[in-house]
């Protein structure tokens, strides 16, 4: 399934700025699975299995995912997990930076030995920047801030910003089979009430 919009949210710009800039003064810690990019690569969990803000790693975990420390430093971005989307399936929530770098063409969930097509990514910018894209097969993607995109992180991907100019997003991850034949296989344009 290609990657594609699947709502579009009204961004709060002086909200949004205040968790920037407060995500952007966080110290960069070593990612559990770097061997894919090169450059700047910063991931925030914001949301995930074990609470904890060091912990980058996704978890096939029951019930939803916990805030971590960082969660609390950007109460915009935690309002809008909770609000744009139902937190009580949330699997985890990261807020993810590239600048200058690029990440090669990948595929992610294929370690944890299940059906690929379980896996639900959602990924909205929060910045814009006219020099970072991303791919997915034959397909180069500029995304705006505030759209939700669905991405098929099960199929090869890849991203890029050419330039050194900050690309905030927010990256909201799902496991179900169900909500993934729902709504990954019907484009909608809702602004709230995802997924
Ligand atoms: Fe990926």
């Amino acid at each position: 399934m290609r990657s594609h919009i699947v709502g579009k949210v009204e961004l709060d710009r002086a909200r949004l700025q205040y968790d920037l800039e407060a995500l952007a003064s966080i110290p960069r810690v070593e990612e559990e699975c770097d061997e894919v990019s090169s450059g700047y690569w910063k991931n925030l969990s914001l949301w995930n299995s074990s609470g904890e803000a060091d912990d980058t790693m996704y978890r096939d975990i029951q019930g939803a995912a916990k805030p971590t420390a960082h969660a609390a430093k950007a109460p915009y971005l935690h309002e809008l997990i909770q609000t744009v989307f139902d937190p009580k399936i949330v699997k985890m929530a990261r807020a993810r930076n590239l600048v200058d770098a690029m990440v090669i063409p990948h595929r992610d969930f294929i370690e944890l030995n299940k059906d690929n097509d379980q896996y639900f990514r959602t990924f909205m910018v929060l910045e814009d920047n006219e020099s970072a894209f991303h791919s997915d097969d034959d397909t180069v993607i500029h995304m705006r801030p505030g759209e939700i995109w669905y991405l098929d992180a099960a199929a090869p991907h890849s991203a890029v910003n050419f330039s050194s100019n900050s690309r905030q997003s927010l990256c909201v991850d799902f496991a179900s089979k169900v909500l993934s034949q729902k709504i990954g296989s019907s484009p909608t344009n809702r602004s709230t009430g995802l997924p």
